[in-house]
């Protein structure tokens, strides 16, 4: 071995390494992540614009919880537990509008929509029933930069003292006057962490992702974190890319891009993740979130909408068209890699190799998961988790 060059392992006294395989898998672990990590931290339900109307809702599923986001006949937004006060059955699905009332499809108990027991089928059978005791549970809630984010712990930090290192660089994009353009849902054959891992990392984007990187540097060359919070922007390259759509994104995006956007937003990609599961990518013709939801242990559910400032140009449905385009290809091949992952770790042979200081926001997220599931820790799963 050449002399001058010593392993990372003895210029870097700390080597850390990606949780064991195990963990990746298990049922036990995917019980607890709920319970410590998903519910108790903020989740976004959806944007204030898709809900602009009274009646309109939005429901969000968090392992066995589902909790509804809805606007009221005062214009307010009220988020409850969706679950009925008479027998539990789950009360709206998806995402719509209801009239006037929320009714339960069982036995047609209604509520307003403020949450209010409204109404009971032959309520003379309710002999002592407590009509001001049966509302909706609320859930706690709270609409920040244009989304209802919820949650179902007791005190997480308040998320504008968890944003507020980069509450400055959202706000001229003015995401809470953007309006729904597309929203997905996509079930991973992979687990939910391997998934974040994916997510919390540009390691892998100059292999990974060929066309990304024709386009703008990697963000881990312009990176800021702070609790919680990790952001990379990666800027467009001066180089015109040699396949069609990107070059074509590349000319229009300067000139196409808000006029009250400052110069340097008008260049770049930036990429914010917040952990747990959530990410937010802000462009300069949009902006989108998605959030990784496990789906039993091995699996997990991405769910995700991009938004736009209204506009009606022509130019700007084409920009907004490409950058779709060149994002379907990205989450593509995330997708590709993360499923490889999952099958790679089901090896007896696998162990968890080094990782690199560009993959340290993993690391942070490891952090976390271990802090509040030290069994994360072992080797192998220990035996109470049989
Ligand atoms: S469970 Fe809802 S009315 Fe009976
Ligand atoms: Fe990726």
């Amino acid at each position: 071995m050449n002399a001058t060059v010593r392993p990372v392992e003895a210029v870097n006294p700390v080597v850390h390494r990606a949780l064991p395989a195990w963990v990746y898998n298990h049922p036990e672990m995917t019980r607890l992540e709920y319970q410590r990590l998903i519910k108790p931290n903020w989740q976004i339900v959806c944007h204030v614009s898709q809900l602009s109307a009274a009646g309109d809702f939005v429901t969000l599923d968090l392992g066995a919880d589902s909790v509804i986001a809805v606007r009221t006949s005062q214009g307010e937004i009220r988020t409850f537990h969706n679950v009925c006060r008479h027998r539990g059955a789950r009360l709206l699905e998806g995402s719509g509008h209801c009239a006037g009332a929320i009714t339960c499809p069982y036995h047609g108990w209604s509520y307003r929509l403020s949450g209010e027991l409204l109404g009971i089928a032959a309520r003379e059978t309710f002999p002592a029933l407590e009509r001001a005791t049966l509302g909706l549970k609320p859930v706690r809630s709270q609409v920040l930069f244009g989304f209802v984010f919820v949650t179902l712990g007791a005190t997480p930090r308040p998320l504008e003292e968890i944003w507020a290192p980069f509450a400055a660089e959202f706000a001229p994009h003015r995401f809470e006057d953007m309006q729904l353009l597309s929203s997905y849902v996509e079930h991973w054959d992979c687990d939910w962490k391997v998934a974040m891992d994916n997510y919390l990392e540009s390691y892998h984007v100059p292999i990974g992702h060929p066309g990304l990187y024709r386009m703008f540097t990697p963000d881990y060359d312009d990176q800021r974190t702070a609790p919680d919070i990790a952001r990379g922007c990666s800027w467009l390259r001066e180089q015109p890319s040699s396949r069609w759509s990107e070059r074509f994104y590349q000319k229009l995006v300067v000139d196409l891009a808000p006029k009250d956007l400052p110069e340097a937003h008008r260049r770049r990609w930036s990429f914010y993740s917040m952990l747990p599961n959530l990410g937010i990518d802000v462009f300069p013709e949009q902006m989108d979130f998605f959030q990784v939801l496990p789906r039993g242990p091995g699996k997990c559910t991405i769910r995700g909408a991009n938004f736009g400032l209204p506009d009606e140009r022509r130019e700007m449905r084409v920009l907004r068209y490409l950058s779709a385009r060149i994002n379907r290809q990205v989450q593509r091949e995330d997708t590709f890699l993360c499923n490889r992952v999952q099958r790679g770790l089901a090896s007896d042979s696998y162990e968890p190799g080094p990782l690199s200081r560009l993959e340290h926001c993993m690391v942070e997220f490891h952090e976390l998961l271990r802090a509040r599931i030290p069994e994360a820790r072992l080797p192998e799963p220990p035996a109470r988790f049989a």
